[in-house]
């Protein structure tokens, strides 16, 4: 009975010592942590907390959490199926993938996943306006990795799958555009690009993270697109 317990508090205590040693390394991937992105000195842009504010959000992106924190309860980032990433689910269910995230899936109303609940504002802004993303290094900052983004064809349409996704990429980000060193989990980088021609409406923007092979993180955020 002695020899039971105490082998049983020898395996619990490896166990904590275990996870202790490998959380930092298996939850250091990346997420969309801001979708417009504003620099308060346009001569000195800075991608972390005093460099600038957030103007907007992705889907149901709680507020009041460190830059860089959620790493777990709860968990931002989605991994897509590593088999098959070019079929997997886009925006994160809450449920399916290699690492589930959050739900990000398109709510009804469209804005029913911002601004309530405790979660960011929708990202509202013009055709040829300079967009501004954030993301945390998460360690990998000083690899050669790429951030796709792809915002969806058509009007308040539907979510388009992973393919139609591919098929609209407008900008390919250099992931370790960082302000400090990347080899830090939580530096902060980040990538801007002009907003593509489209019609007046709401769309879908898919950031999406390919850290290694196959190895694809996203996050999918809502714009109201103005006309010029
Ligand atoms: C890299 O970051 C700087 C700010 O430090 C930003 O001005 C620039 O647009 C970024 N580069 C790209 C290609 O997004």
């Amino acid at each position: 009975m002695l020899l039971q317990s105490s082998s049983l508090a020898a395996v619990v205590l490896s166990s904590i010592v275990l996870v202790g040693y490998l959380a930092p390394v298996t939850e250091a991937h990346s997420w969309l942590e801001c979708v417009n992105w504003q620099f308060h000195n346009p001569d000195k842009k800075d991608w972390s907390d005093k460099g600038g504010e957030c103007l907007g959000y992705a889907r149901r992106f709680p507020l009041g959490h460190k830059f860089a924190s959620m790493d777990s309860s709860p968990a931002r980032h989605y991994q897509q199926d590593n088999k098959n990433p070019n079929n997997a689910l886009p925006c994160s269910d809450g449920d399916q993938g290699e690492e589930p995230g959050m739900d990000e899936t398109l709510a009804e109303p469209r804005d029913a996943a911002y601004n309530r609940k405790g979660w960011g504002k929708m990202t509202v802004t013009k055709v040829g306006d300079e967009i501004c993303l954030r993301w945390p290094a998460k360690t990998h900052g000083n690899e050669d990795s790429v951030v796709m983004v792809a915002i969806s064809k058509n009007a308040n349409g539907k979510d388009p799958t992973q393919k139609g996704f591919n098929s609209n990429i407008v900008a390919k980000l250099k992931f370790g555009n960082c302000s400090g060193s990347g080899g830090k989990d939580n530096t902060a980088c980040g990538g801007c690009f002009p907003v593509p021609v489209r019609a007046s409406g709401d769309y879908v923007l898919q950031w999406r993270w390919e850290l290694n092979e196959d190895e694809f993180y996203t996050s999918c955020a809502d714009l109201r697109i103005g006309s010029k």
